[in-house]
């Protein structure tokens, strides 16, 4: 089969990113923009400053890939875009972009569902590295500041299809990460600040629970008979809930009287343009790295323990772990210690690939481009979009 090159565009959130690939197989080019720069002062992503920064930075951006990958629009064989879900109008700057480009270029376009790009970033990269024996069934866990969700991942031919089997019932585990990160005063994004303070402090210093929520279908339940046993087509849920554990870190904050000291925390770290981990450290007490090493260890203990007995009930034979809080260190070390344990082989996408960029919507589109299943001219941003 001839390469086929995809050129795809993402900017669901608080990145402008454009990417090219060849036949979902081989990164040519990778650019993101981030605009933590942008949000920082307000601790968290600006809807309507996402929208204008990605604006700004989606010609350049498009312009900038395509130059990394040393090739002319006209070589490109499709347009990829993200059609959600994702912020609305951010997601309509890069529609609105592909559409165009696409209509002028005579190009197919390709919508992708964000959250199938981060499960194709594992699959990307597997193939990039030469691995091409997949086992299934595969569940991918797919984390990020927006999604908690599991799912498991099927292939028919080139087609692929996804059953959700546990997603949280409240906040994403990446925005538990950087909601505590904010109410111990260090600042946005959350997730990569404590991942490099953790280390400095006691995980074992706070004790969290969780609690555990497996259920069985709605249908199941509201027909239910509790003393049935489950219909052969029930699917059993694994969820997650993370907004307890952040109100436990603000109530410790309170009891403990740490609130002035975040206060001047916050204040200190607010005069520096762009922090590194030593200004984290000149400014974070003991009791303060002891919690972010309690909490970080805590909400891995939970998405390691609900998603491997998932994968036990559903007998998976391969795990993908993907999404923005993949990349933290913690949580590829022990989810590959305990996955070994149980002879369950996981797979990371690389760091520049776990958090959003566009080369894992290029990769996703690539099995749609195959099948000729191209967007409509109507296409819009769907905030809501649901993966199946
Ligand atoms: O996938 P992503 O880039 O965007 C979404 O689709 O949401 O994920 C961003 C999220 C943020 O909540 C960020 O704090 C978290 O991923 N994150 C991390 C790490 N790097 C990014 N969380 C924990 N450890 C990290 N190293
Ligand atoms: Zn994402």
């Amino acid at each position: 089969m001839p390469s086929a090159y995809i050129l795809g565009i993402e900017s669901s959130c608080d990145e402008t990113a454009a990417a090219v690939v060849r036949s979902g197989e081989q990164v040519i080019s990778n650019v993101v923009l981030s605009q933590i720069a942008t949000h920082r002062p307000y601790g968290g992503v600006v809807p309507e400053l996402a929208s204008r920064e990605h604006l700004r930075a989606i010609l350049p951006v498009v312009r900038t890939a395509l130059a990394e990958a040393g090739r002319s629009y006209p070589e490109m064989d499709a347009l990829a875009v993200t059609r959600g879900p994702g912020l609305p109008g951010a997601l309509l700057v890069g529609i609105s972009f592909a559409k165009a480009l696409a209509f002028a270029l005579g190009k197919p376009l390709i919508a992708v569902n964000h959250l199938e790009g981060h499960i194709h970033a594992v699959l990307l990269e597997e193939r990039q590295k030469g691995n091409r024996e997949l086992k299934f069934p595969v569940l991918a866990l797919v984390v990020s500041g927006g999604h908690t969700h599991l799912y498991l991942a099927e292939q028919r031919g080139q087609s692929w299809s996804y059953q959700n089997i546990g997603h949280t019932r409240d906040d994403a585990a990446g925005e538990a990460f950087d909601k505590v990160a904010k109410l111990l005063g260090l600042g946005y994004p959350g997730g990569p600040i404590i991942n490099q303070l953790a280390p400095h402090g006691d995980p074992q210093a706070v004790k969290f629970t969780f609690a555990q929520m497996k259920h069985r279908d709605r249908k199941e339940r509201e027909n239910g008979d509790v003393a049935r046993p489950p219909s052969a087509g029930s699917v059993l849920h694994f969820d997650f809930s993370f907004s307890g554990i952040k109100t436990a870190v603000l109530r410790y904050l309170e009891t403990h009287n740490m609130k002035a000291a975040v206060e001047g925390r916050r204040a200190a770290l607010a005069k520096i343009a762009k922090p590194g981990i030593e200004d984290y450290l000149a400014v974070a007490d003991r009791e303060t790295l002891n919690l972010a090493a309690s909490f970080q260890h805590a909400v891995i203990g939970d998405l390691i323990e609900k998603t491997l007995a998932a994968a036990r009930h559903y007998n998976v034979a391969t795990l993908f772990v993907t999404g923005g809080v993949a990349a933290n260190s913690e949580l590829r070390r022990r989810f590959e210690e305990q996955a070994a344990q149980e002879g369950l082989p996981v797979f990371f996408p690389s760091r520049p690939l776990s958090t959003d960029n566009a080369a894992m919507i290029a990769a996703a589109a690539y099995p749609k481009f195959l099948a000729g299943d191209f967007a409509e001219p109507e296409l819009s941003a769907e905030a809501g979009l649901q993966l199946r």
